[in-house]
C-alpha cells in the first residue's frame, strides 16, 4: 500500500519548557518569556462577555488593525495580525522562501526562525555572536548571492542582549537591496537604553524590512495568540 508521502526535513523541535511540576504549584515558566503578572482583569471581561467563540473571527482584523495602527502612529495597510507573531514568521518563509535559498539568523536566536525556513526549503546560517551579542561583521560574512531573508530580534531572545540604533541601521546598509531584513520588537518594550530604537520606529517606511510585534509579552496574552507584522505595502495589503 502506498501511503501518502511527506517532506522529510531536519530539524530539533521547538521544545517548550515545562508549565508543571509534580510538587510545587503556581510556578513561573521563565523559558517561555511569558508574563509573571498574568493578563489585565479589563482583558479577562472583554475575552469572557464580548467575544462570540462560535463565530469566525474577521480574517481582515480589521478592528485590531485600525487600533494597532492609531496607537503606533503606522499604515493600517501595512499590518497583518497573526495567530502570534509566530504565524507572520511562517508566511513568511512560505511567500519569500523557495528550495535552496539560505537564511541567516544569530547563532543564538528564537528557533522558530530557522523551524520555518527549514520547513520552506531554505538552508539556515548561524551568524556567530560576540559575547552572547549579535555581531553586523558576523551576518555580513555569511551572505551570499542565495541570501533571502536575514532575522534577528532587538532585544534577543535567549540572549536579552541588544543591538543599538546605529549597529542595525548599519546592517541595513550593508545588505543588498533585495535581501529581506526582519526585525523582531517582541520585547521591544523592555527596553530602557537610550542608544536603542524599536525596528518599527527605525524602519517604519522601509521597502525591505518586515517588522514584528506580539501581545504575548508585555501584554501577557500568550494565549490569546496575537501578533503582528509590518512591512512595506507591497507584501502586506489585502483587497
Ligand atoms: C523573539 C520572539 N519572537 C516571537 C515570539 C513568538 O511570539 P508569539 O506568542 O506572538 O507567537 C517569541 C516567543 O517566545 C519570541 O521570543
Amino acid at each position: 500500500m502506498i501511503l501518502p508521502q511527506f517532506k522529510k526535513i531536519s530539524f530539533k523541535s521547538y521544545k517548550p519548557g515545562k508549565s508543571q511540576l509534580s510538587r510545587i504549584k503556581n510556578i513561573t515558566k521563565l523559558s517561555a518569556n511569558e508574563s509573571a503578572l498574568g493578563s489585565s482583569s479589563k482583558v479577562r471581561k472583554i475575552v469572557n462577555s464580548k467575544i462570540n467563540l462560535s463565530k469566525y473571527p474577521d480574517n481582515k482584523s480589521t478592528k485590531l488593525r485600525l487600533e494597532i495602527s492609531k496607537k503606533f502612529r503606522c499604515e493600517f495597510e501595512q499590518i497583518i495580525c497573526g495567530a502570534g507573531s509566530d504565524e507572520i514568521i511562517q508566511i513568511i518563509c512560505q511567500l519569500f522562501l523557495k528550495p535552496k535559498d539560505e537564511v541567516i539568523v544569530p547563532q543564538y536566536s528564537f528557533l522558530m526562525y530557522r523551524i520555518y525556513s527549514k520547513i520552506a526549503g531554505a538552508n539556515v546560517l548561524f551568524a556567530k555572536e560576540n559575547n552572547h551579542k549579535i555581531s553586523v561583521s558576523e551576518i555580513v560574512k555569511k551572505i551570499s548571492k542565495k541570501t533571502k531573508i536575514i532575522f534577528l530580534a532587538n532585544p534577543n531572545n535567549p540572549t536579552g542582549t541588544y543591538l543599538k540604533k546605529n549597529e542595525i541601521l548599519e546592517l541595513r546598509k550593508k545588505l543588498r537591496n533585495n535581501i529581506l531584513l526582519v526585525v523582531d520588537d517582541a520585547y521591544d518594550e523592555y527596553m530602557r537604553k537610550k542608544d536603542y530604537t524599536s525596528g518599527l520606529k527605525l524602519f517604519k517606511k522601509s521597502k525591505n524590512v518586515i517588522i514584528l510585534r506580539t501581545f504575548s509579552k508585555i501584554y501577557g496574552l500568550a494565549a490569546l495568540r496575537v501578533g503582528w507584522g509590518y512591512g512595506p505595502k507591497k507584501f502586506i495589503f489585502q483587497k
